[in-house]
């Protein structure tokens, strides 16, 4: 009898604990498909199950805010480190205070003020026409402002929140005026206004649009590995090159698609969970080889295509400051005329 008791009563307070509902819920700019490959892995193993709304960051920062304390948001994951500022900035976070929860992920990537986590990296590089460019013609982000470049550079919108963190990446390297010096010269080298994504930059320049694009590096990935013929010789149409290499220079500017605990989390033991699942050894090799991203551990190595284009440096800048300095980035992108 009395075992029964204690049973009811472990019921009890099972079902009036919020934390014992299997559920996790997830507000998420990510948009690749392997994404549901890892919840559907972590739901087989755990039980919890994986709740995702999609959305741009913008719009889901707007409905953590207007859901305040009853927004059932437990985690929130951007492809921008940031979108993760902002939402720390506007209070919509708690930090995930269990420092254990890094553990293995390499130090440079991790954020200072104990907010979001990593989970994947990526390089916002160059790559360029095998038919009609060199690779000793290039060399750095800045050098894509000289008039050899002209009519010849292909780049999506300012708009876009890859563009946003590279130029901020600019404006806390460089200071701001060269940063617009450098955004105005971008413009004027434009092979045409700013349209598509990263993957239809690297399309024009097979189709002879442009001669070189910046873009992101799992793209070329996702290019290479496709089954669409048209994407797979677009691919085959470039080289990658990773920007400011050179000793002593920075080098590339670097971007983390990152993790975090809505400040309200109703389920934060599970959402916990999750964020050590989408950081272990097995889920790191699940995103490097689905979406050709780099893993935040450095004992996982990126998938066969990746390596070809050998190791590279990445800019140590703070990536906060890819949120801090935001504001000015946009402003000098609507300055200098960038769409
Ligand atoms: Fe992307």
């Amino acid at each position: 009898m009395k075992k029964i008791l204690s049973l009811l009563l472990l019921i009890t307070i099972g079902c009036s604990n919020n934390q014992d509902e299997m559920i996790v819920n997830i507000y998420s700019q990510r948009h690749y498909d392997v994404d549901q490959l890892q919840y559907d892995n972590f739901e087989k193993e755990t039980g919890i199950k994986v709740n995702v709304i999609k959305a741009n960051a913008d719009e889901l920062l707007q409905r953590l805010k207007n859901e305040g304390d009853n927004s059932p948001a437990d985690l929130f994951i951007t492809v921008d480190v940031g979108k993760l500022w902002q939402a720390t900035d506007m209070g919509l976070l708690q930090k995930y205070e269990d420092s254990s929860i890094t553990d293995g992920i390499t130090e440079t990537l991790l954020d200072k003020n104990g907010y979001w986590i990593p989970v994947t990296y990526r390089s916002r590089i160059i790559v360029y026409s095998n038919e009609r460019v060199k690779k000793n013609e290039l060399s750095t982000y800045e050098d894509l402002a000289d008039d050899k470049w002209k009519g010849r550079i292909l780049v999506r919108s300012s708009s876009n929140s890859y563009n946003q963190a590279l130029l901020s990446s600019l404006v806390a390297n460089l200071g701001e005026e060269k940063t617009k010096s450098w955004a105005n010269a971008i413009v004027s080298n434009f092979a045409r206004d700013p349209k598509g994504n990263d993957r239809d930059q690297v399309k024009a320049i097979a189709a002879g649009q442009g001669d070189i694009a910046i873009v992101n590096s799992y793209y070329i990935g996702l290019l290479l590995s496709s089954e669409n013929e048209e994407e797979i010789n677009a691919g085959k149409a470039i080289s990658v090159f990773f920007p400011n290499q050179a000793e002593g220079d920075r080098g590339s500017h670097i971007n983390v698609s990152g993790i975090a605990l809505a400040k309200n989390s109703p389920n934060k033991s599970n959402a916990l969970k999750l964020i050590k699942y989408l950081t272990s050894d097995d889920a790191q090799k699940t995103y490097v080889n689905n979406t050709f991203e780099y893993s935040v551990k450095p004992n996982i190595k990126p998938n066969q295509i990746v390596k070809d284009w050998g190791s590279f440096k990445k800019d140590p800048l703070d990536l906060n400051m890819l949120g801090t300095e935001r504001k000015s980035a946009i402003r000098i992108f609507d300055a200098a005329g960038w769409k």
